[in-house]
């Protein structure tokens, strides 16, 4: 029998025996994995994020985020749930983080919650800074190295109160502000930190609100180098949504496109992060609706990370709008680029859908973004932040840990990532895309992403088959590397 019908009759089995959720895994898909493309100090990691996985939204002094707001607000998400709990790791965090150590990983990326930290401007609330440190110290225990997002979508409603968030130029000081705080709180023991989670998803078509949020990262990365790096010795970058755009044909006017869609949807934030500007065809395209950087800014931005966070899930085909009529769609206005992105051509999907509307599964895809990155921005040291697929939560099941088709998932794109980078890609770190099942945003609890599946009416947490092939790949390469 074959691996995947292996896969197939165990899924049975698992619908038969379905609260036992059997860990037997056949040994791991990839036959050939060439563990010598991998630095020694690798970070295997799980991410996750404050809003998705803390709850506890008031406790301990907690200030409103505006998530809290947002989530609270009827007809906002779709099965009407919220974070209020979320998977309540404010309190389970000991038991995550047991679940880490059983899987081996070397790294934990999370996200800090700014209202937890600042809940009125100004004031720090000591009960916050005390659980982020014990959170640190728990990790730091089990030889966990703490990877820190400053802020992944939420920040307090105040600051939306007060001056319309990301809208104001007011928010580069105030992100500033917070940064320096958790610098100094906990930067003695993170050496990774990264500013943003997506600001391009969050800054989407707003030209003024991405201006703000380059600033205001560059801002942080100028407190952390004159006031921190140096006695910390840490690093810190910023993670993009990295989406693959293939030319839907061979034609040149395709193939410009699709370099358009990225300068439209990645370059927009890494080029003038790493060069000083944005990418020449926006400023063509654009003309004077794109904002500008003075002089002043300009040195500021300069080289202003140590690596890339790269979230990569999925690719989209693109279309030229500039010599074609293009239907309406993502990207075919002037204002995002006239080039425009569908996950089809002719009908025909760009790789195997999945549960989850955007994400087809394009492993391909994966090197090519990492190969891509590399060449631009002259191979600055790159980490998977993100990478994974989500399933849809099916109520009538209260339990399932046989996900054959994350599995599949993540060997096919690890297959690929090991291709860019033995062509000499400086990725760095693999974070999975997430540690538990969680808060999926306007789509609230009905995808999961976890290794490890959570009954959210007890909370509790079960490995699922994914959870099982990330232990044995990760084992795998650290005993190859004892060995050298
Ligand atoms: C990414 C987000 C993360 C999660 C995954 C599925 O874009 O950064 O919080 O929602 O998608």
């Amino acid at each position: 029998m074959d691996l995947p019908s292996i896969f197939k009759v165990l899924f049975l089995l698992d619908l038969i025996f379905l609260p036992l959720c059997v860990s037997s895994y056949p040994k791991t898909l990839r036959e050939s994995l060439d563990r010598s493309s991998l630095p020694d100090n690798f970070l295997f990691g799980v991410a996750s994020s404050s809003y998705q996985f803390e709850g506890s939204y008031l406790s301990d002094g907690k200030g409103l985020s505006n998530w809290d707001i947002h989530t609270h607000t009827p007809g906002k998400v779709i099965d009407g749930s919220n974070g209020d709990i979320a998977v309540d790791q404010y309190n389970l965090y000991p038991e995550d983080i047991d679940l880490m150590d059983s899987l081996g990983v070397s790294s934990y990326r999370f996200s800090i919650s700014w209202a937890r930290i600042l809940p009125k401007f100004g004031d720090i609330n000591k009960a916050g800074i005390s659980y982020y440190n014990k959170l640190i110290d728990s990790l730091l225990l089990r030889g966990i190295q703490p990877f820190v997002t400053l802020v992944h979508y939420d920040i307090p409603q105040e600051l939306e109160e007060r001056y319309g968030g990301w809208l104001s130029p007011r928010c580069q000081e105030d992100f500033g502000y917070y940064a320096d705080i958790c610098f100094k709180n906990f930067g003695d023991r993170v050496k990774y930190w990264t500013t943003f989670n997506e600001p391009n998803i969050q800054a989407i078509k707003s030209y003024r609100t991405a201006h703000n949020m380059i600033l205001a990262h560059a801002t942080a990365v100028d407190i952390y180098r004159a006031k921190y790096q140096k006695e910390q010795g840490g690093n810190i970058g910023i993670v993009l949504d990295c989406i693959w755009f293939e030319q839907i044909s061979n034609s040149t006017a395709d193939m410009l496109a699709a370099d358009r869609a990225e300068d439209f949807f990645l370059n927009w934030f890494l080029d003038p992060i790493i060069f000083g500007n944005y990418p020449a065809e926006m400023s063509k395209i654009l003309g004077s609706n794109l904002p500008r950087f003075s002089r002043n800014d300009k040195e500021k931005l300069k080289n202003g990370l140590d690596f890339i966070g790269i979230n990569h899930y999925t690719s989209e085909y693109v279309q030229d709008c500039i010599f074609s009529v293009c239907e309406p769609g993502t990207g075919a206005s002037w204002t995002e680029g006239l080039a425009r992105r569908s996950q089809e051509n002719d009908g025909v999907p760009i790789g195997k859908p999945t549960d989850v509307d955007w994400l087809h599964i394009y492993p391909q895809g994966m090197e090519k973004m990492v190969t891509y990155i590399k060449k631009r921005y002259n191979n600055t040291p790159m980490i998977i932040t993100e990478n994974g697929c989500g399933q849809l939560n099916n109520p009538n099941l209260t339990i399932v840990c046989h996900d054959i088709e994350r599995v599949e998932y993540m060997s096919a794109y690890w297959d690929f990532l090991l291709l860019a980078m033995e062509k000499g890609a400086d990725v760095r770190g693999y974070f999975a895309w997430s540690l538990l099942d969680n808060f999926e945003w306007s789509y609230g609890y009905t995808q999961r992403y976890g290794l490890h599946h959570v009954d959210y009416t007890t909370l509790k947490r079960t490995p699922k088959l994914s959870a099982t092939w990330f232990k044995e790949f990760i084992a795998g390469y650290k005993v190859e590397e004892s060995q050298i």
